[in-house]
């Protein structure tokens, strides 16, 4: 949900450094862009509609120290130039990018035009600039004045503001994430770190209710509050460079599917105490309840049926926007774990505060270290699936799930087998992700691509990935697809298949891949052409895509050739995988 990018320092070329960073972060949003620059004769605003990657950085290569740049997800006003930040106060002198949402932006909006002051856009983010420009007026000097304006904004939002006089730039966070990166040679402030990961690997956390102000030299935190000093220590990002490029890939989705050949044997390097102790404080929750939001929902789902096939034990889940339903039945003793790829899902961070009002301790299953979801809760578990850049989830996904399954092996008191199991696969997923495979799912997408519906069908732990495979497929080839629990086909979707209507069923080889045939049965009769993703050929079959037999990671490797699928199908309809409309990677906004 909008990407934010500043910096300040001895650099000349602040300019090309926030554009170039801020392709880097360009998931969060890409309806338009813009950046300020200070220059010898002032700031010095571009903005356009359109992708920031097709910018070009050269344009931007005077000399400037000072300079903060937008990606935006059209909240409040439509795509249009005027509506792209930054926005200048009505002087010219301070320049705000904005990520989120002030929610009483109509009521200061009133105010300031009874001050003479007029708005060229249909944003909330114009009323900031302006608030801050009558708190100098009022005599504050630039840090001070971005905090009392702060102070009269409601919601959850990162403000990003510089002023041409003194050279500052000051950030704040209400709920939205800003990371400081610290450079030998300046300050780097961004929505996320792969904004300036290739100039420093050292990061300060900037907290909710926190502000920093810096001159290029030196950086203070603060409480937006009270206005008093804040200490902060710096951290070491693990990340590297190169885990976040696409190397060879022609885009990010399909690097980070092929990723999945590594990333689960990494999300299941995990410390055996830290799972062990985990599978303790579900075994003595009084309620144990999973939420997420999107991908991660679905990943919670497919761990209901880890923790009921391989454990024997009860969880709830739920979609982390409903959470609030969930509240009368939580307790002191009871216990949230919370599933996020990005850690700053705007729906998760609210079940988070739902849960500790109730006095519930809180998991946090993320990849992104550091991050909000993280640091709100009690315990992180990292999936460490490295960056994932592209809008549509695939490699936080299995990693999700792969740390789930080691949980529930671990409340079964079997964490070796679990983990023995999840390496295994790790290998077969990486013996299955070669070039033949690829070409054979790229030939089905060739057969399907016209059609503009799609079922996919699943039953018990391939139920949430027949939802999840449908989600891939919606985002990013705009296919219409829906996934279905097998034994729901009868209660009202069948009356959609028609001749040649495409439908996948996803099996394994478990107690109910019998049941499974005969709903699919019931699909062949209707004249489906049916698809069957299992480990084993059937005569109903029309296309049959071999998956490896994995036992209780089968949904993990079901999930991949259908991620694939989608790819395939986005790229042959001539869409843009990695850059979905109307979407963002990071949801900030509830
Ligand atoms: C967005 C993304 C999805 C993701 C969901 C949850 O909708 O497009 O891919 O699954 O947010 O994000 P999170 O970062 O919390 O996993």
């Amino acid at each position: 949900m909008c990407g934010i990018f500043g910096y300040t320092g001895k650099r000349s070329d602040g300019g090309s450094v926030v554009v170039d960073g801020l392709k880097n972060l360009e998931y969060r949003g890409y309806d338009s862009w813009g950046v300020a620059c200070k220059t010898p004769s002032g700031i010095s605003v571009s903005k356009d509609i359109g992708k920031i990657s097709s910018v070009d950085t050269k344009q931007f290569s005077y000399s400037c120290c000072l300079a903060l740049a937008h990606t935006r997800w059209a909240t409040h006003g439509g795509v249009t130039p005027e509506n792209a930040h930054p926005h200048l106060s009505k002087d010219g002198t301070i320049a705000v990018v904005h990520n989120g949402i002030v929610e009483n932006h109509e009521a200061l909006r009133l105010e300031l035009l009874t001050k003479g002051y007029t708005f060229v856009s249909q944003t909330d983010t114009e009323v900031i600039p302006y608030c801050i420009e009558e708190e100098m007026k009022a005599g504050h000097a630039f840090p001070e004045a971005v905090r009392r304006a702060c102070l009269r904004f409601h919601g959850r939002y990162a403000i990003l503001a510089m002023h041409e006089a003194s050279g500052m730039l000051v950030a704040t966070r209400t709920g939205s994430p800003l990371i400081v990166g610290v450079g030998e040679d300046g300050y780097y402030i961004a929505s996320d770190i792969p904004a300036f990961i290739e100039h420093t690997r050292t990061v300060q956390y900037i907290d909710d209710g926190e502000m920093v102000e810096t001159d290029g030299n030196s950086i203070q935190f603060r409480d937006i509050l009270t206005g008093t000093e804040r200490q902060k220590r710096e951290v070491r990002i693990t990340w590297t460079v190169e885990q976040g490029q696409k190397g060879d890939f022609p885009h990010f989705m399909l690097k980070e599917i092929m990723d999945q050949k590594e990333s689960i044997a990494r999300a299941v390097n995990q410390d055996d105490d830290a799972i062990r102790a985990v599978a303790e404080a579900i075994r003595s929750a009084k309620g144990t309840f999973l939420v997420g939001c999107g991908t991660a929902h679905k990943a919670c789902m497919a761990a209901e049926y880890f923790f009921s096939v391989v454990a024997e034990h009860h969880v709830n889940v739920c979609s982390a926007g409903e959470f609030k339903l969930y509240h009368h039945f939580l307790q002191p003793e009871s216990l949230l774990i919370v599933v996020s790829q990005s850690g700053e899902t705007a729906d998760v961070l609210e079940a988070i505060s739902v849960a500790k009002a109730k006095g519930a301790k809180v998991l946090a299953i993320v990849n992104v270290e550091g991050s909000s979801v993280s640091r709100a809760a009690d315990y992180t578990l990292l999936i460490n699936a490295g960056p994932e850049r592209a809008v549509a989830s695939t490699k936080a996904l299995t990693g999700q799930m792969s740390v789930m399954l080691l949980i529930a092996y671990a409340l079964k008191h079997a964490l070796h087998d679990g983990k023995t199991l999840l390496l295994e696969t790790s290998a077969l997923i990486n013996d299955m992700l070669n070039p033949r495979y690829v070409e054979r799912i790229a030939a089905i997408a060739a057969k399907i691509k016209s059609h503009e519906d799609l079922y996919i069908i699943g039953k018990s732990w391939h139920y949430p990935m027949a939802l999840e495979s449908a989600i891939k497929i919606q985002e990013v080839s705009y296919v219409h697809a829906e996934g279905f629990a097998g034994g729901e086909l009868k209660h009202g979707p069948i009356a959609l298949i028609e001749t040649g209507t495409p439908c996948i069923a996803l099996l394994g080889n478990d107690e109910v891949t019998g049941d499974m045939i005969n709903n699919a049965t019931e699909l062949k009769a209707r004249g489906a052409m049916l698809i069957g993703i299992a480990p084993e050929r059937n005569a109903i079959f029309d296309e049959w895509l071999k998956t490896p037999d994995a036992g209780a990671a089968q949904p993990i490797v079901t999930v991949i050739p259908m991620q694939i699928l989608a790819y395939e199908l986005a790229v042959q309809r001539g869409k843009d995988p990695d850059m979905p409309r109307n979407l963002a990677k990071s949801v900030t906004v509830k």
